[in-house]
């Protein structure tokens, strides 16, 4: 059994990146640079924004972190926005979600430029993701195939069960691993909470792919005798035993799984890493369009 081994690979990636821009940078040009905007006090949002600019620092990007607190009004965050669309010294930034819900999360994405949407949460990103075409990628996604590809897992032809159908990990991993070519051309099931028979589809996966927010929803026995299982939840469970007052873990029990796996991703430990190297990966793309 295989520990996908998301920190670890996300670290090698990020060193090969180090490389490209110290080059860019000791030939007299500026660094990438890569803005978060974090609204509110979420401790989970507030962590993964955290990393996100810890890895751009590993990367040799510059970053910029901009908080504002839970009573932003909406017309606040879009004129911040409108001023990073045009700042020329930025090539990509995030609106780090859930956002509070006083503000309308579609009219902020819609209002990020396409040029600098580094998650690809814009619908023309998604529109270009769905036809083939190149734009930014949404980032967990976008991590989970670059996982697959370095591990030098096959898709071709396997049947892919996601679970959830979100519109940051579910669906578009689910369009992602039905594309033309590798890693892609699985067959996939989409599943949802209106599902049926549910433990059963999971049973036939030759890939899981766990993406509903529930702590442990999949079930060791759901996973057939070595098949792949990437687990991208994050999920902060109560306990009392621990100083911090709760542990992290994900949708499916990994206990369990890791009996019947041939390879599983951790929580954390294994997506979380991916996502984040993902978004430095579109910041680079970004910032290679520009110059
Ligand atoms: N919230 C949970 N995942 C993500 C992500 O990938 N990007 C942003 N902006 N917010 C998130």
């Amino acid at each position: 059994m295989t520990i996908l081994d998301g920190k670890n690979l996300a670290n090698q990636l990020v060193i090969k990146i180090r490389t490209e821009v110290d080059q860019i940078t000791s030939g007299g040009k500026r660094a990438p640079h890569l803005a978060a905007i974090l609204v509110g006090n979420n401790p989970a949002s507030r962590a993964y924004v955290g990393n996100k600019m810890k890895l751009c620092e590993k990367a040799g990007f510059r970053s910029s972190l901009i908080e504002k607190d839970s009573t932003c009004p909406e017309s606040e965050l879009l004129d911040l926005i409108h001023d990073f669309n045009k700042d020329p010294d930025l090539d990509g930034y995030i609106v780090q979600l859930p956002l509070p819900k006083h503000i309308d999360e579609q009219k902020v994405l819609n209002a990020i430029s396409p040029d600098k949407d580094v998650d690809g949460f814009h619908p023309e990103n998604i529109g270009k993701m769905t036809l083939g075409l190149p734009g930014f990628r949404p980032a967990t996604p976008l991590g989970i195939m670059i996982m697959l590809e370095n591990y030098g897992i096959e898709t071709a032809g396997k049947h892919c069960v996601v679970v959830g159908r979100s519109n940051i990990v579910g669906t578009p991993v689910s369009i992602l691993m039905s594309r033309k070519g590798y890693p892609g051309d699985a067959t996939v099931t989409l599943a949802h909470s209106k599902t049926k028979n549910l433990p059963e589809i999971v049973r036939q996966a030759d890939i899981v792919i766990a993406a509903i927010g529930i702590a442990e929803f999949v079930k060791g026995d759901w996973i057939k005798s070595g098949a792949v299982v990437i687990d991208v939840g994050m999920n902060r469970v109560e306990d009392s035993a621990v100083p911090r007052g709760y542990r992290l873990t994900g949708d499916v029990d990994f206990e369990a799984a890791s009996s019947n796996a041939s390879s599983i991703t951790p929580v954390p430990g294994g997506v979380g890493p991916m996502t984040v190297f993902a978004l430095i990966h579109n910041t680079l793309q970004a910032y290679n369009s520009r110059f």
